[in-house]
């Protein structure tokens, strides 16, 4: 048996986007919740992932008095560019949907959301080993647990949140014979640059081009962040600087003769890239949210928000709970969540395989993509739906 016995009102094992902002929201109304992570504080806050909040995220961490740093220093974008063809294409989205994008890096994100736990004194415990979790579906689920100090932990929960990401150990915990996993795993990775360059473009760029994909974004006026596609066992490490640079310069090379501002690369690695999403999200006393539940290539931008939306709705069934007796809304958990999951499941499959190129692609293929790109671009009904899904629906919907 573990050497001390806690208590919290909600246990949450990950400290990810989902973990922190759930327990951020559930301190708001006066829940308390206590955060179990593998990783320390120092690596979670250098992890390198995604880049763009919709404006329901940026509008619930300002909401929740969290977003000061993402108001200051996030660079809110109107529009992307679709390129194919060798030419730009512009998805004008505040006209089409009013709404914009936010490009604020998911690390500063958690840099927020942990010194905002910390300074509100939530617990967050940090290089956790062994951890486990026990009874899910009795009124007292448990977390077992390791604390860096070598002392064994058993914490007792009314509520157990799995935000542990998809290689997390809550999963489990559902029962294969009640849980179906869906799954597609893409035939190439992205590889993914940090370097000190200017802008090579006020926005971002998706680009389609017969040597592959790429992803122009940016973190500052002097960082860019860039992607191409790549076979997902790629060691970056083989690549050097111009290799990488004559990859993307190709990526983007069309007839404007439109060309990336060069500078020296800081940071490379290769990023897997699969659909995932498993069905029930919730076991007993046990609901998993974000990455635990569901995975997305990163193609238009949407794992962190999808991690976000699920929060949102659990915070808010979770006060019902807490506060009210009711538990209504943490039972309809799962249908409420699933619909978003599918929705962006969709779009970022449709937004994945429109623009890359297939190990096995044929002529048809080609033809097909080009097909779904026109349309996109030069329908205004087409783009609008586009655009919609793009910046997002509000939270919690
Ligand atoms: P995570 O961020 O994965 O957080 C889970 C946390 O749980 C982690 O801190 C982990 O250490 C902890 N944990 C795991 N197991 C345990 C355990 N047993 N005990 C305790 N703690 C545990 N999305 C995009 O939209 N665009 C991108 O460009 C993009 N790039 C990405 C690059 C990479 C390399 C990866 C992995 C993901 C990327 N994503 C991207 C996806 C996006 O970052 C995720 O959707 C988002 O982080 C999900 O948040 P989460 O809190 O659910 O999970
Ligand atoms: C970034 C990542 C994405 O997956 C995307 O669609 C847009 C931007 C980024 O890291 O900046």
């Amino acid at each position: 048996m573990p050497a001390q016995s806690d208590r919290t009102q909600v246990g949450i094992i990950g400290a990810g986007p989902a973990g922190l902002l759930l327990s951020h929201l559930l301190h708001l109304q006066g829940i308390d919740s206590v955060i179990v992570e593998r990783r320390s504080r120092d690596a979670i806050e250098a992890t390198i992932r995604a880049g763009v909040p919709e404006q329901g995220t940026v509008d619930t961490m300002i909401a929740a008095g969290v977003g000061d740093r993402l108001q200051r220093e996030g660079a809110i974008h109107h529009g992307f560019d679709l390129r194919f063809g060798g030419q730009s294409h512009r998805i004008d989205l505040t006209a089409l949907t009013g709404r914009s994008i936010t490009v604020y890096p998911q690390h500063e994100v958690l840099k927020d959301l942990i010194a905002a736990r910390l300074a509100d004194e939530g617990q967050i415990i940090f290089e956790a080993t062994d951890v486990s979790v026990h009874d899910v579906t009795a009124d007292q689920p448990h977390i077992h647990y390791t604390a860096p100090d070598g002392i064994t932990h058993d914490l007792a929960c009314d509520l157990l949140i799995g935000a542990d990401g998809s290689h997390g150990v809550c999963r489990a915990a559902i029962p294969e014979t009640l849980r179906k996993d869906y799954f597609r795993i893409y035939p190439f990775g992205w590889f993914g640059i940090l370097c000190e360059a200017p802008l090579s473009h006020h926005e971002l760029i998706y680009a389609r081009s017969p040597t592959g994909f790429a992803l122009i974004s940016t973190r500052s006026p002097g960082v860019q962040r860039m992607y191409f596609q790549c076979d997902p066992a790629e060691d970056a490490t083989t690549w050097s600087d111009d290799r990488i640079w004559e990859r993307l310069q190709a990526n983007v090379a069309g007839e404007d003769g439109f060309r990336l501002k060069e500078g020296k690369i800081f940071q490379k690695g290769v990023i897997p890239m699969r659909s995932f999403a498993c069905e029930p999200m919730q076991h007993g006393r046990l609901f998993l949210a974000g990455d635990a539940a569901h995975s997305v290539p990163p193609t238009g931008a949407k794992g962190l928000n999808l991690a976000a939306n699920d929060v949102v709705i659990l915070a808010r069934a979770i006060e019902e709970f807490f506060h009210h007796n009711d538990n209504t809304h943490l039972e309809t958990y799962t249908a409420t969540a699933l619909k978003r999951v599918w929705r962006v499941q969709h779009f970022s499959w449709l937004m994945t395989s429109m623009m890359h190129n297939l190990p096995d692609e044929n002529e048809f293929d080609t033809k097909r993509q080009l097909a779904e790109l026109e349309l996109l671009t030069s329908s205004p009904t087409a783009s609008q739906t586009l655009a919609e899904i793009y910046v997002g629906a509000p939270l919690g919907t």
